[in-house]
């Protein structure tokens, strides 16, 4: 079923509930509605929202915001044949852009299904998780996918990308991308889990917690994503009280000169992780060493429990607000460590 609605308040649709409306806005929940809507006759831009949790609305959109509700979880019968050549143990399952991805998440951990565990607890829908790569704590989506369906609206036809052909970076894909973003909309996702694939515990904070929740009982997909879920509720700001879109800025990768350079003006030792010839530090560590964290600037702020997270502090904080807090945070990073932030959230 389609719903139309022209001059539609997108407060609920957008997670850090920017006050500001839609020229018009369509919700369908079937693949087969996107056949019934001339794509032609619509205001432009046309954007796809799931639960609008990486993007920041900056003023009113005058185009049109489509919303999947498509809303199914299956597991492929065996005899598709996208298992050919898949491990021993791949259970291939399709789930609709609008499903809620934790419900996702919820899934598999209750089949015991292993892949997106570590993906708990991260808000928005299994389509924009496939735009958006998401990822947190050594897994990303791209970990997982096989084939994403999309519906091409110049050619009107669905069609599907591999997983190569998804172009997957850090929190990129080529559905971001000039050309394409605004061309195919997701309807379904196919990802491969496993029944043997055993954890992701790379990070050492989720492994010791890991270790300490399964108590020597064998570790399952439910124990990791119920540690990772608890990790994130006592670092992220809870969704239902506080408006943000996760981690606004992107961990920026650096020379090895420039962070030697950083390195010995420090006082204390720099997080960092090294990849191969260049060097990804924390932007939350240099949010935090400007000072920022826990500030605020009018009705906006930077979280206490994680300063990479900006927040609508009061409620009512304005779009230009939350800009002038992230230009604030830029120039701040930037004089003092030479360090350019780039941010992560979709700014419209
Ligand atoms: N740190 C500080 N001060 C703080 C908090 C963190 O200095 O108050 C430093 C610490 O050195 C810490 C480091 O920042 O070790 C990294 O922090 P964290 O492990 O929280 O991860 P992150 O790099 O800040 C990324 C993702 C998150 C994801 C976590 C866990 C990005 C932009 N963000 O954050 O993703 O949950 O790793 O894997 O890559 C999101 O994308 O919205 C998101 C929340």
């Amino acid at each position: 079923m389609i719903k139309r609605v022209k001059n539609f308040n997108l407060k609920k649709l957008n997670t850090f509930r920017m006050d500001v409306s839609a020229g018009e806005f369509i919700e369908y929940d079937s693949v087969a509605d996107l056949l019934d809507i001339d794509f032609d006759t619509l205001p432009k831009p046309v954007i796809s929202l799931g639960k609008g949790s990486n993007l920041l609305f900056t003023k009113d959109f005058p185009g049109t915001v489509l919303h999947s509700d498509i809303d199914f979880i299956y597991e492929l019968p065996e005899d598709s044949r996208l298992y050919e050549g898949m491990p021993d143990g791949t259970v291939l399952v399709s789930a609709g852009a609008g499903v809620e991805m934790d419900r996702l998440c919820g899934w598999a951990a209750d089949k015991g299904l292993w892949g997106i565990e570590n993906l708990s607890h991260i808000p928005g829908d299994a389509g924009a998780a496939a735009v958006q790569n998401i990822g947190a704590y050594g897994t990303e989506f791209a970990d997982v996918a096989v084939n994403i369906n999309c519906y091409d609206i110049e050619e009107e036809e669905f069609t599907h990308f591999t997983a190569e052909e998804c172009g997957y970076a850090y929190r990129d894909s080529v559905f971001k991308h000039p050309g394409f973003k605004g061309r195919y909309i997701v309807t379904n996702v196919i990802i491969a889990l496993s029944e043997n694939k055993g954890p992701v515990l790379g990070y050492g904070q989720v492994k010791e917690a890991v270790g300490q929740a399964s108590m020597g009982r064998p570790v399952t997909p439910g124990i990791v994503r119920k540690v990772i879920t608890e990790i994130r509720k006592a670092k992220l700001p809870e969704p239902s009280v506080t408006g943000s879109a996760g981690s606004f800025f992107k961990n920026p990768v650096i020379s090895i000169e420039q962070f030697n350079a950083i390195r010995k003006k420090s006082c204390c030792e720099v997080p960092h992780y090294i990849l191969e010839d260049v060097v990804k530090i924390p932007a939350a560590w240099l949010i935090d060493q400007c000072g920022w964290k826990g500030r605020t600037h009018g009705n906006a702020g930077v979280h206490s429990g994680q300063p990479l997270v900006l927040i609508n502090a009061t409620g009512k904080a304005r779009p230009e607000e939350l800009i002038e807090l992230k230009d604030l945070i830029i120039a701040s990073v930037n004089e003092r460590f030479g360090i350019q932030l780039i941010p992560e959230v979709e700014i419209i």
